[in-house]
């Protein structure tokens, strides 16, 4: 379980990122951080792994607050997934994935066999193991950033907008991905993300915010989409558009459903 009590940050240059957040997280569930750019999603994330530290307020874990954990060992039994992959370009994938393994100082083969488990846990050919970034597409490097993120078996997942950078379809993929991992695993995990949509695909519980880190509504996907607490709330949902114009679009042997925003929402088959 992971609360917020109140966490504040205000960054030394002034900015008011998160004000008065409190928020709790039970264990073995997705938590989606959905909001617009900037409205502090970054850094609420970052306030688990103590990568910042709040202002005032406390977060805690299992009810044990984190300010007093060693930071180093907090950051390596919590897994992290980055926008961009984060990988390191010049160690091969199956380096990256066992990165905190090796930093704990298991080395060998077993470690190195967990790797490629790893990599099909994850939907990919252990073959890849002896590429470099560079050499995969842009929705395998981000398998690998979870996979890496898997490696040190954490109870806590941290998902920062990591499949933003890739297209549609493959992020669909990776969405059904992770849910399936998650119904194996079921961890803890707080995904951050600016699309409503894969908000309530992801979350069981979800959380609009508005600048400032404050919440407009935090509810299951059924809660916010049936009663948005206000017009913000609905705007953001897209709730009052009438319903979404749907319409199908037929790629070489499958038809992907999306919405008027062009955003696929489910595969015919
Ligand atoms: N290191 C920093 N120093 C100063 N201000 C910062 C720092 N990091 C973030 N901020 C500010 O704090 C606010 C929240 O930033 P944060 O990165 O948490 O937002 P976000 O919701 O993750 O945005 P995005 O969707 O663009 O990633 C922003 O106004 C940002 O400019
Ligand atoms: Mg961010």
């Amino acid at each position: 379980m992971i609360e917020f009590e109140s966490v504040s940050k205000i960054y030394p240059s002034g900015a008011i990122a998160v004000e008065e957040f409190s928020l709790l997280i039970p264990s073995h569930s997705v938590c989606t951080l959905v909001g617009s750019s900037g409205c502090g999603k970054t850094t609420l994330l970052r306030m688990v792994n103590r990568m910042v530290t709040p202002s005032s307020g406390r977060v805690l874990i299992d009810s044990e607050d984190i300010a007093a954990a060693d930071a180093v060992e907090l950051r390596r039994s919590i897994g992290y997934v980055l926008q961009s992959g984060g990988l390191l370009p010049h160690r091969t994938i199956l380096d990256n994935v066992i990165t905190v393994p090796v930093l704990k100082g298991r080395k060998g083969s077993a470690t190195r066999a967990h790797g490629l488990e790893l990599l099909e846990l994850v939907g990919l050919d252990p073959a890849i193991a002896t590429r470099y970034p560079a050499q995969l597409s842009g929705g395998q490097q981000q398998r690998v950033g979870v996979a890496r993120a898997l490696a040190a078996d954490p109870n806590i997942l941290l998902m920062d907008e990591p499949f933003g950078a890739v297209d549609p379809i493959i992020r669909r993929e990776l969405q059904t991905e992770l849910t399936r991992l998650q119904t194996e695993l079921g961890k803890t995990i707080v995904f951050v993300t600016h699309d409503i949509d894969e908000a309530f695909r992801l979350g069981d519980q979800v959380v609009v915010l508005r600048s400032g880190g404050h919440i407009a509504q935090q509810g299951t996907p059924e809660e916010i989409t049936s009663a948005p607490a206000d017009s913000f709330v609905s705007d953001f949902v897209g709730a009052d558009l009438g319903g979404r114009r749907l319409h199908a679009i037929t790629e070489s042997d499958r038809t992907v459903i999306v919405d008027a925003d062009g955003k696929p929402l489910g595969v015919l088959r």
